[in-house]
């Protein structure tokens, strides 16, 4: 991978679970020709490997132990083609699916709230960010405007009406009840903005509100911020 000599531009995108946030992000990604980066991914992916190891997810200082062992990779091409370069990695397990499962999801938030896990996977980000060897990096996450690139030219914070939600969330989980999609992504959410307000937009970020805009409209929405803001 080539390392370009600038910083690439950051467009930092934060918002609740179901606000069509890794989406957009990757599209908006794909039509300015940059990176993609998913860092709730990373987040699932530590969660993983803890449940993996048999570790009590709630027991922060076996967490923060397991952290120097935890070898992970991602792809930041937002094309989808080559799974190489668009998957997740922890040492030689292809973990992409299996983060997304159920049972990750429900220790998340716990592994989430270890303000140790949060600056390891910090620095993480900002690594993979220099070294993406694109003009650009679009972030996705909860705390990406007001934490780990706080002085992004682009700082968008990308919402929707909670029922809205619930209804998008409910269509990518097929086979699972709406009432308990709509209560489990509550959950978190609520437990996740205890420890960062990705509710609220900071000073300086631009809210996005695709309550009533679909996918398409939403990313152009996105891309006009990014056209002020950098005039690319
Ligand atoms: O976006 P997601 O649902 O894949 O994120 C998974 C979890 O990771 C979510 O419950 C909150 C946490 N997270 C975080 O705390 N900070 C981030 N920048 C990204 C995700």
């Amino acid at each position: 991978m080539t390392e370009l000599a600038q910083t690439p531009i950051v467009v930092a995108v934060d918002g609740p679970a179901g606000s069509g946030k890794s989406s957009v992000s990757k599209a908006t990604a794909r039509r300015l020709g940059w990176a993609y980066l998913d860092t709730g991914a990373a987040y699932r992916a530590l969660s993983w490997y803890v449940v993996q190891r048999r570790l009590d997810p709630t027991d922060s200082a076996a967490v923060i132990d397991a952290l120097p062992d935890f070898d992970y990779r991602i792809g930041t091409d937002p094309s989808g083609e080559d799974p190489a370069e668009t998957g997740v990695f922890v040492g030689d397990h292809d973990v992409t699916d299996a983060i997304r499962e159920p049972d990750v999801t429900a220790v998340v938030s716990a592994i989430a709230r270890v303000p140790e896990v949060r600056a390891y996977l910090t620095q993480l980000f900002r690594d993979i960010v220099r070294r993406s060897g694109k003009p650009g990096v679009v972030v996705e996450g909860r705390d990406i405007t007001t934490v780990v690139f706080p002085d992004a030219p682009v700082r968008i914070l990308l919402t929707a009406d909670e029922s809205v939600r619930i209804a998008r969330r409910s269509a990518e989980l097929i086979g699972h009840s709406a009432a308990h999609v709509g209560e489990a992504l509550l959950r978190r959410d609520a437990a996740d903005s205890r420890v960062v307000d990705f509710m609220n937009a900071a000073d300086g970020v631009t809210t996005v509100d695709s309550t009533d805009l679909d996918f398409d409209q939403t990313v152009d929405a996105v891309i006009q911020v990014v056209q002020k803001e950098t005039h690319v």
